[in-house]
């Protein structure tokens, strides 16, 4: 059986860096404090009018095509994660495509919050290894600033803008995706969501007069979830294939809160020299974390690292995926 493997991957990342001091000054917070709780320093903001995520996603891909030597006509599908679409409809994934030159392909757009990325990578295997597609794009693609309250100081210290883009594509070889569990339960809605804007309850004077276009989420309650959930899928990811923490060359832990990261590391008994952390830099960036992790870090993959990425989210959604990792980054 062929398997599905990463054979390249790229980022778009905003120049603007929106710092601590900035947003002490925006509301009522402090470097120490954000540092302390959550351990990020900057986060990067997408600020020109007018562009949105397919603008992030777009430059990532068409990075990713030159890098790999790829023809935009060879792709055969898109899929961009993304809780934050260019629009409630046409799908991002179809404006990334056709801003790219990609006219072959099927495209479409999954919402799995913060575990989009992990869930489209899922989703591309399968058309994968059935034989059915050969190159498939997955891009996780966020312009959280389009939907963070920057009057309320408990949301907006965490998230930024970026993009990140893998191609994936069939290999004989033992690499690519082994395994994965992925898993949702809507019980989360209360606890993280945005109020207004759906068809529940669509735009209108009171709704934004209420804020209710934001993030809405009850931290502590989130906090406990991802720590509990994040560890027990890796865990049981790796004890379904076999492996201990010294078979495991990387974690890629979505970038939520330093203290989730550090929590998930410790309970699967992992050294932090291990983990890819990159929160400080760009802060939770939702759907694009993983891969702009896996692009910092590409130079010091090599062929045949096992890689645990895991994540958790909105919905609530979470997973972790066993990844053996197809080329040297070199
Ligand atoms: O990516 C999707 C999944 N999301 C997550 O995984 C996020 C999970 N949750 C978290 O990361 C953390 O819960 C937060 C970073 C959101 C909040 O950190 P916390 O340590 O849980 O703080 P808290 O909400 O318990 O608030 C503690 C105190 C409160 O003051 P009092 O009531 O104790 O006086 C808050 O009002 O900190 C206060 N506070 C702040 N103080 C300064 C909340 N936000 C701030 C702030 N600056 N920005």
């Amino acid at each position: 059986m062929a398997r599905a493997t990463i054979t390249g991957i790229t980022a778009a990342i905003p120049d603007y860096k929106l710092t601590n001091d900035e947003l002490s000054q925006m509301v009522d917070t402090s470097d120490e404090w954000i540092m302390a709780r959550i351990g990020i320093r900057e986060r990067r903001i997408l600020k020109e009018n007018g562009k949105g995520s397919s603008h992030l996603g777009a430059k990532a891909v068409k990075n990713l095509l030159e890098k790999t030597g790829t023809e935009p006509l060879e792709i055969d599908l898109v899929i961009c994660a993304t809780v934050t679409p260019d629009y409630q409809f046409p799908a991002t994934a179809n404006i990334i495509s056709h801003k790219t030159g990609i006219k072959n392909a099927f495209s479409y757009d999954l919402n799995a919050g913060c575990s989009g990325f992990l869930y489209a990578l899922a989703t591309a295997q399968q058309f994968i290894e059935s034989g059915r597609l050969k190159k498939v794009v997955v891009v996780g693609s966020e312009k959280m600033s389009s939907i963070v309250d920057y009057t309320d100081r408990a949301t907006c210290p965490i998230f930024g803008d970026a993009a990140g883009a893998v191609l994936m594509e069939p290999t004989t070889e033992e690499t690519g995706i082994m395994d994965s569990i992925l898993q949702s339960d809507g019980t989360g809605l209360p606890h993280l969501h945005q109020k207004a804007g759906g068809s529940v309850k669509p735009a209108s004077h009171d709704t934004v007069d209420n804020r209710e276009h934001f993030i809405y989420q009850e931290g502590q309650f989130v906090f406990k979830w991802a720590v509990s959930k994040m560890a027990d899928a890796s865990l049981d990811v790796m004890k379904n294939n076999n492996l201990t923490n010294e078979d495991i060359a990387w974690l890629i832990p979505h970038q939520a809160n330093m203290r989730i990261i550090e929590a998930v590391a410790r309970r699967m008994n992992l050294d932090k020299s291990k983990v890819m952390i990159n929160i400080e830099k760009y802060g939770n960036t939702t759907a694009a974390t993983l891969p702009v992790c896996l692009w910092e870090w590409e130079k010091r993959l090599k062929k045949g690292d096992n890689i645990i990425l895991t994540t958790f989210g909105a919905g609530f959604t979470w997973g972790a995926m066993y990844l053996k990792w197809g080329y040297n980054g070199q």
